[in-house]
């Protein structure tokens, strides 16, 4: 079920814009735009069929629906350079697109927003990874960053959904998120996410409500928040955009899904692989003290986010307000499920089915 893209669909001008720009270490993040976009609204009840345009200023009245009642939503996806022999042909390859296709879906319905067709948001992912090709990076860890939004695009003021909706996709070069062992403030006092709110679906205003809390790590010397669950603060749920894993000797431990924790891909893709590499995964719930006693007690332990933007992310440190400072020297186990996520996203091998999504170069 491959969408062959084989000539351009851009205008002069924008392959123009695009043969201009040169990729120069380091990328960073969101420093380069690709200068093209996708774009389609939904207006009458129906979506247009998304088009290739440049990326411009966007004409919103400030009244728009978005802007006030947060009815928003973004994906986060990644095109990674084909770099092996595992899927021939492809010049880049997306990694599951077809589950964050249904999640952006299940947000989409939890936020009173029009689902989008599967194929449709697939095959818009393709056309654009493809047209810009050469903006995918070549190298390992790397990559070609894709952000699928969707917004209540109807200009109005009262506290009801909108009618009309945007859907645009915009994609940024981006160097790895995180090269080394970042370090972790477990949050004590604000909640990411209560039950039966939108904590388990990526809608915008989650991050916006973690900002408040996340404005202390710059001045603590952290990386991440590490969330707990809002009912006890006892219990790990998940950093702001990445899952939790903790490994106590030979079981990897993450908490359940539930409706305050997101369903990411890369959680998912882990505990599917987890078995194949002999591990011992397990959905269980976790308590900080727990793992903060282990740690003492000199057991083997590893802590670790993943996403798509991370990919594995070993913790080094453990911090809070009451003055811990924890040092986790464990990431064996981190870094080898990295390098194999990784091998998989750049098809060094070869992984299950619609896992890694080949991408024609137009
Ligand atoms: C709150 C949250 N949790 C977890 C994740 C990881 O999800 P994924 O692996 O699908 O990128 C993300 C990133 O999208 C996130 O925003």
């Amino acid at each position: 079920m491959t969408i062959a893209h084989t000539s351009s669909e851009l205008s002069p001008e924008l392959l123009n814009r695009l043969d201009a720009i040169e990729l120069t270490d380091p990328l960073g993040f969101s420093k380069v735009m690709a200068p093209v976009m996708a774009v389609a609204y939904y207006r009458d009840g129906a979506w247009e069929t998304p088009r290739l345009t440049g990326l411009e200023p966007m004409d919103l009245w400030p009244h728009t629906q978005a802007l006030h009642y947060g009815q928003a939503l973004f994906e986060g996806m990644k095109a990674y350079r084909n770099l092996g022999d595992a899927v021939p042909g492809a010049s880049a390859l997306l990694f599951r697109p077809f589950e964050h296709a249904r999640r952006m879906n299940r947000t989409a319905l939890r936020l009173g927003m029009p689902e989008l067709p599967e194929q449709v948001y697939v095959e818009t992912l393709e056309r654009l990874v493809s047209a810009v090709d050469k903006l995918v990076p070549n190298r390992q860890g790397q990559s070609l960053y894709l952000r699928p939004t969707m917004f209540g695009a109807t200009a109005d003021l009262s506290v009801v959904p909108s009618t009309e909706f945007c859907f645009v996709v915009l994609a940024t070069p981006s160097d790895a998120f995180f090269t080394a062992p970042i370090s972790a403030w477990i949050e004590r006092l604000f909640s990411r996410a209560g039950p039966g709110g939108t904590g388990n679906v990526k809608a915008a205003g989650n991050y916006a409500a973690s900002f408040a809390a996340a404005a202390k790590l710059g001045e603590k010397g952290f990386h991440q928040l590490l969330w707990l669950d809002a009912a006890t603060h006892t219990q790990l749920e998940e950093f702001t955009a990445m899952n939790v894993f903790v490994r106590r000797g030979d079981r990897l431990l993450t908490p359940p899904l539930s409706d305050t924790i997101l369903a990411g891909i890369t959680r998912d893709s882990l505990l599917r692989l987890g078995p194949t590499l002999g591990l011992d995964m397990r959905e269980e719930p976790v308590a900080v003290d727990e793992v903060i006693d282990a740690v003492r007690s000199g057991e083997e332990v590893e802590l670790f986010g993943c996403g798509t933007g991370a990919v594995v992310a070993p913790v080094e440190l453990l911090g809070d307000d009451s003055g811990l400072r924890l040092p986790l020297p464990g990431r064996e186990v981190a870094s080898r499920l990295r390098q194999h996520m990784l091998d998989l996203q750049h098809g060094l091998i070869p992984g299950p089915e619609g896992w890694q999504w080949p991408v024609p170069k137009s």
